[in-house]
């Protein structure tokens, strides 16, 4: 039977995985400028909101948000190959800093992993 990543690893799991990821990026070089300061938390629960969402639990980026059209809110931030890979490098750290099982996080990468080369919208 398949189980959604949320139901193996609830709010609590992407509550963590999405606090490691952005403890990290206020201080990266690559990523930290892109982000307004003092709305980190802000960003942190439309993530994690979306993830939820994205993977079975209760749709509440989209009751919020609407629909995700994520390359067109992210094309006003310059995303070239290296803030990709930058992007991808910190949530394979925080999914490893997480108390996460190692299935649901490789499955969550993977999907991580291609939404983030989908977002690349800059030449290097
Ligand atoms: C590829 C590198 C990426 C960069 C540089 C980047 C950067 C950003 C920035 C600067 C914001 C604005 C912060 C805010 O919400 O106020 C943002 C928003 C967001 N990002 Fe990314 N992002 C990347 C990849 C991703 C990926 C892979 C996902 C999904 C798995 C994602 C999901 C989101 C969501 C859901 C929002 C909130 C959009 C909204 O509702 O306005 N991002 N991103």
């Amino acid at each position: 039977m398949h189980v959604s990543l949320y139901e193996a690893i609830g709010e609590e799991g992407f509550d963590e995985v999405t606090k490691a990821f952005y403890s990290q990026v206020p201080d990266d070089e690559i990523l930290g400028p892109m982000y307004p300061p003092g709305q980190i938390e802000d960003a942190r629960v439309r993530l994690r909101d979306f993830l939820v969402g994205r993977f079975g639990g209760p749709p509440r980026y989209i009751a919020q948000r609407g629909h995700p059209r994520l390359r067109m809110r992210h094309i006003r931030f310059p995303i070239d190959r290296r803030a990709r890979d930058r992007w991808v490098q910190l949530m394979s750290t925080a999914v490893e800093q997480s108390g996460i099982p190692a299935r649901a996080g490789e499955q969550l990468m993977r999907f991580c992993e291609d939404a983030a080369t989908f977002l690349i919208n800059r030449r290097a």
